[in-house]
């Protein structure tokens, strides 16, 4: 007899639990079947190398991608040579601290003079809960900790917007509660004089309104009048202190601001909370990878300049402190940035070279600023988060570690784009002076005072980089365009890996799943042959 659906969702509850049923149930098409699975991988089988000999592989870059290739070729029984220009590992994944040195492309050099225990992550700094760059933590046994992307009580500024709310620092809560507020007004009025009629039975528009009531917090009459949500002044307390709220700002004023729009960034597949950071700093994660790679696999200060296919592998050759050295091996993962990899002189086919040039960057820009005392969580209750604002600093990050100590390094400015490329062409002293400047516009004369040290950085005049990100330009198909697919698969016997040959661009979940999808072709290829 044939098995009614709900009979067999029943079963299938009954045997497989939870987890099975709400897959099949997406399978059915009942539910969706968003997975909170990280892509699919398997490390490489070591045993079917079996009888063959070990494979040489060169690893061109030791920045995430390249470690991560590094790392499974090692566990899958491969030999491997990491190259890296710098004198660490990580690449763009870099935490600054104390006494660190840094020049840049324009010879500008800097000390960080940060306290003990005072970091920047000038890179990657923060991690989405779904990445498997949390699952690499794990692995290599790099703590984890909470990084806050979304903070209520963290500020909003808009500057050069009509209304009231123009250069007004607001609190993030009272700007969400009150355009909630205002939306759910509007909408449940429109509901009620008819306006979706065409679009709802009369059962459905009840239960929107009720649901706008929730989101909204709106009255019997469908009106926001404000309320608990936004906040108080003063705050409830003991005995006979309600607290008191304070009017919603004005609906005019605020949907003009575009102080609201802000609130869709916490909604991003990957900038949604709970995310991550590494204990004590980003760079855990490359140390830990370089630590279970070995010394004697890593060469740093190895400057690719010249890198071919040969008959039988490839050989690249690469500059040291001993001067020019020559090195084959049967492939090489080649996980420099594409811009680089194109101008670095080899022999690959001309579509290739063209191929990897043909990206755009994107450049970006942070400054950390570290101060004697942690004023936002003193004098503000801001206890992690980020204050945003539409000047040249774009993000602000109230720092996610060292809670109540003595000092705090805050984020003067993470931006992008054109605000990047304003702070990259000042001296670091003017950007300091210039995120200052910015700062007080929203914190006051706090933001000034008590600075005991300073580091900024711009991606796209850092060597080994040039860009803090790369993108595939609608002109050459973006990510379904010839370029970018032929970076996939084997040019002869050089591979490609990096986060640009995903589709997490700018994550290292995206340098780690192309390095992985990398070796596993790789693999295939030997264990095929
Ligand atoms: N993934 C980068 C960020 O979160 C772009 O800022």
């Amino acid at each position: 007899m044939a098995q009614t659906r709900r009979g067999f969702l029943r079963n299938v509850g009954i045997t497989g639990g939870a987890g099975v049923m709400f897959h099949t149930m997406g399978a059915l098409g009942l539910a969706p079947a968003a997975s909170a699975e990280t892509p699919p991988f398997s490390p490489l089988d070591r045993d079917a190398l079996n009888g063959r000999g070990k494979r040489h592989v060169i690893v061109m870059g030791g920045g995430i991608a390249g470690m991560t290739a590094a790392y499974e070729l090692l566990k899958g029984g491969y030999s491997v040579t990491v190259l890296e220009g710098r004198s660490r590992p990580g690449g763009r994944n870099w935490t600054v601290r104390g006494g660190d040195t840094y020049t840049d492309m324009s010879g500008q050099t800097q000390r960080a003079g940060f306290s003990k225990g005072q970091y920047m992550n000038a890179g990657p700094g923060r991690i989405p809960q779904m990445h498997v760059t949390l699952d690499y933590c794990k692995e290599l046994g790099v703590p984890i900790e909470v990084f806050t992307n979304q903070n209520a009580d963290a500020f909003l500024y808009r500057e050069n917007v009509p209304g009231s709310l123009n250069g007004v620092p607001v609190r993030q809560r009272a700007v969400k509660a009150d355009v909630h507020g205002y939306t759910a007004e509007l909408l449940a009025k429109a509901t009620d004089q008819g306006a979706l009629d065409a679009e709802l039975t009369a059962t459905d528009k009840e239960a929107l309104i009720a649901y706008l009531r929730s989101f909204g917090a709106i009255n019997s009459s469908n009106e926001y009048v404000g309320g608990g949500r936004r906040g108080y002044d003063p705050q409830p307390g003991a005995h006979l202190e309600a607290g008191t709220t304070l009017p919603p700002y004005e609906v005019s004023d605020l949907f003009r601001s575009t102080l609201g729009n802000y609130f869709s960034f916490e909604m991003g597949f990957d900038q949604a909370m709970m995310m991550y950071q590494p204990v004590g700093g980003m760079d855990r994660i490359a140390y830990a990878f370089a630590a279970a790679i070995g010394a004697r696999n890593f060469r740093y200060n190895a400057e690719i300049v010249d890198y071919q296919n040969t008959t039988d592998g490839v050989e690249v050759v690469y500059r040291s402190p001993d001067g020019p050295k020559r090195i084959t091996g049967d492939f090489a993962v080649n996980t420099m940035p594409p811009h680089i990899a194109a101008k670095v002189r080899s022999n690959l086919p001309a579509e290739i070279v063209t191929a990897l040039g043909s990206v755009s960057r994107t450049n970006a820009g942070k400054i950390g600023i570290e101060y004697d005392r942690r004023w936002w969580e003193e004098d503000f209750r801001i206890y992690g988060g980020i204050t945003n604002a539409n000047t040249n600093i774009g993000n602000m990050w109230h720092p996610s570690y060292g809670y109540h100590g003595d000092r705090g390094t805050m984020i003067g400015y993470y931006n992008t784009g054109a605000n990047a490329n304003f702070y990259g062409a000042l001296t670091p002293a003017q950007r300091l002076e210039e995120a200052v400047r910015q700062g007080r516009k929203i914190f006051g004369d706090v933001y000034g005072t008590g600075i005991t040290g300073s580091f900024s950085q711009d991606w796209a005049s850092a060597k080994f980089s040039e860009a803090a990100w790369v993108g595939w330009p609608t002109a050459v198909g973006g990510r379904t365009g010839t370029a970018y697919r032929s970076l996939l698969g084997a040019t002869r016997n050089i591979y490609f890996a990096g986060d640009h040959l995903s589709h997490a661009i700018a994550w290292q979940h995206g340098a780690m799943t192309s390095a992985r999808a990398t070796v596993q072709q790789i693999h295939e290829r030997v264990t095929a042959g």
